[in-house]
């Protein structure tokens, strides 16, 4: 069983596919972290990316640094350099076909990483309401932009993503599409668990 979340920053997706993962007994990957790694190694040694992207190990990761919107700025850019997702691909895939299931969170998973993934849920917000989430997430973490200079960034990131011309963020064409402007978390993810079981 593969599941498939994907959406723009800051819509939830993250969320909602760990609950998902946790839910079912599935593996959980957030693919954005991949990005992330690629991105901080080139803030921080300005190598270049696609070797880096070739040599990243798929040992577990996380950083509070990664989290940070300059490295999600710089992960959105060498996204969209092709031969880094070319080599981000294969671990993806192999991750997904782990039994018993996995969810993974990201941009393009339903389009290109497993097309042919049982469920697809394209999880959105309008991005104001990303931004405020955002803005409050960075705040508790200690960096506080204030909130226009996160909607900047957050509209930046969106028009970056969705133009590239690899892989760009899109619905897939079969994707159940949650809209969490106006939803709880607790209703995402009921949301969420329910195309799952209706799809089983
Ligand atoms: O989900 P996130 O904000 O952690 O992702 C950071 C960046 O990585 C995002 O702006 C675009 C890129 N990304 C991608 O291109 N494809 C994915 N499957 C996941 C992330």
């Amino acid at each position: 069983m593969i599941i498939a979340v994907d959406g723009p920053a800051a819509a939830g997706k993250g969320t909602i596919a760990r609950a998902l993962a946790r839910h079912f007994g599935y593996h959980f990957l957030d693919t954005g972290t991949l990005y992330r790694r690629v991105g901080l190694a080139v803030l921080k040694s300005a190598g270049d990316a696609t070797e880096i992207a070739r040599s990243l190990n798929d040992s577990p990761y996380d950083d509070a640094e990664l989290r940070t919107e300059e490295v999600g700025a710089m992960a959105s850019v060498v996204a969209s350099i092709p031969a880094v997702r070319q080599a981000l691909l294969a671990y993806q895939r192999e991750f997904a076909g782990r039994a018993p299931g996995a969810v993974l969170d990201g941009r393009d998973i339903g389009t290109v990483v497993c097309p042919a993934a049982q469920v697809k849920i394209y999880v959105t917000a309008s991005p104001e309401v990303r931004a405020k989430r955002r803005w409050e997430e960075l705040k508790s973490l200690g960096m506080d932009a204030g909130f226009s200079t996160t909607l900047d960034e957050i509209r930046i990131r969106d028009e970056r993503d969705s133009n590239r011309a690899v892989a760009p963020l899109l619905p897939a064409p079969d994707a159940t599409i949650i809209d969490t402007s106006d939803m709880t978390i607790e209703a995402a993810v009921a949301a969420a668990v329910r195309v799952v079981e209706l799809a089983a």
